[in-house]
């Protein structure tokens, strides 16, 4: 019956993770997916959240079926967290907002949404992405395509390019744009940057999709948001599926959801109902847990005010270990440049190396990374940075 089922190949950053648990190498170290380790290499429980969960569990009552949407108290928190409690797209209802799987959830609810209401567009992604986007678009039928991104030259952005193809690109086409902590590459856009973007967008009737699965990692949870906030006062209509997997470190409870920024209310309920209807079709609702965890922490003033507190605990850690990496590196290869280490912002950076380079360092040093080069900085801790950079140096 099952012949003709060809085996999975793997996931290029899932399936590299369980390649690392496996290796039985004593200091072995893992930069490949995308979580925050602590300083001691453990993923952490943040205290805002194990609150948070004693609560949820202090009143834990009947588990109907949440509404297809999600609960009310998540879907409200999270535009707070996004747009910020008074912006006028707020207040004025046309924001449609869905609790979701996962940020992965909501972005393939929202390709499926595309593939039906916009069937003739595109979808165009940075050079390169998130492994996955191109998947995910693709996995809805739409057709996906690049736009000059990285500059593999300086470590930085080929913004000019970028704005030259988008420019040209045909009315309705799906712009794929990272709010903050571009993954893979760690390179943001300036706010003049986006700026400069956003009239081309309008301009042009270009559709943004803006991923934001690590707000807070950047340069805050408000600046990390600018994009999203900037598009939205320029009344431009987009979509956006943020996560809380990272920022509360509850990979495994699939938190995140999907907005859609409509020009007014009446649009807003229309584009919500047929999301639902999106939703329906694939899995019905979503989870309870937590969706309750993480809107417990948002609304309850002092685990807001804790988390924040933890969140920026993190970033700062990611900094230190760039800090530290660029310090070792650039003493052990003198007259090469390491700044973007310190430039590139979030969890990841883009090192350059080789797809052959990165196998040497798996099968000779056990560090692990993805093989396009990116390396997940909240994998090094004080241990393991020293290593790591000798590894490194050792294959450039
Ligand atoms: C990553 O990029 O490593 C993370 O977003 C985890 C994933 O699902 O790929």
């Amino acid at each position: 019956m099952f012949q003709h089922v060809e085996p999975f190949a793997g996931d290029p950053i899932l399936s590299l993770n369980e390649d690392f648990q496996k290796d039985p190498r004593a200091g072995k170290i893992n930069l490949s997916i995308g979580i925050y380790f602590d300083d001691a290499g453990r993923i952490p429980v943040l205290d805002s959240v194990r609150r948070a969960e004693a609560i949820v569990a202090a009143n834990v009552g009947p588990k109907p079926y949440l509404p297809i949407e999600g609960a009310a108290n998540f879907r409200s928190a999270v535009q707070g967290l996004l747009f910020g409690a008074d912006h006028e797209a707020i207040a004025a209802g046309r924001v449609a907002t869905l609790q979701t799987v996962g940020s992965s959830g909501g972005l393939k609810v929202g390709a499926d949404f595309i593939a039906r209401y916009f069937p003739g567009s595109q979808v165009w992604v940075s050079d390169p992405t998130w492994d996955n986007h191109r998947s995910m678009f693709e996995g809805a039928g739409l057709t996906v395509n690049t736009y000059p991104y990285y500059d593999a030259d300086t470590g930085g952005l080929k913004f000019d390019a970028m704005l030259s193809t988008l420019r040209g690109l045909p009315a309705k086409s799906i712009v794929l744009l990272h709010a903050c902590c571009h993954n893979p590459t760690g390179v943001d856009l300036t706010r003049a940057q986006w700026d400069a973007l956003i009239p081309v967008l309008r301009e042009r009737e270009l559709i943004a999709y803006l991923d934001l699965a690590y707000q807070g990692f950047g340069d805050g949870i408000e600046a990390d948001a600018y994009a999203v906030r900037a598009l939205a006062s320029a009344g431009v209509s987009f979509f956006i599926a943020n996560s809380f997997s990272k920022s509360m470190s509850v990979y495994g409870e699939r938190c995140g959801a999907l907005s859609v920024v409509c020009p007014d209310a009446a649009q807003a309920v229309n584009v919500l109902g047929q999301m639902k209807f999106t939703v329906r079709r694939n899995y019905s609702s979503p989870p309870i847990h937590g969706g309750q965890i993480v809107a417990t922490v948002l609304t309850d003033p002092e685990l807001r005010r804790e988390w924040e507190a933890e969140l920026g605990a993190m970033r700062e850690r990611i900094l230190a270990m760039r800090k530290k990496l660029y310090a070792v590196l650039k003493a052990k290869v003198p007259g090469r440049d390491f700044e973007y280490f310190l430039t590139q912002r979030g969890m990841f950076s883009y090192t350059g190396l080789s797809a052959a380079q990165v196998d040497t360092l798996r099968e000779q040093h056990a560090l692990y990374m993805v093989r396009s080069g990116r390396i997940c900085v909240a994998g090094l801790n004080s241990s393991n940075v020293e290593a790591t950079a000798v590894a490194i140096a050792a294959v450039l």
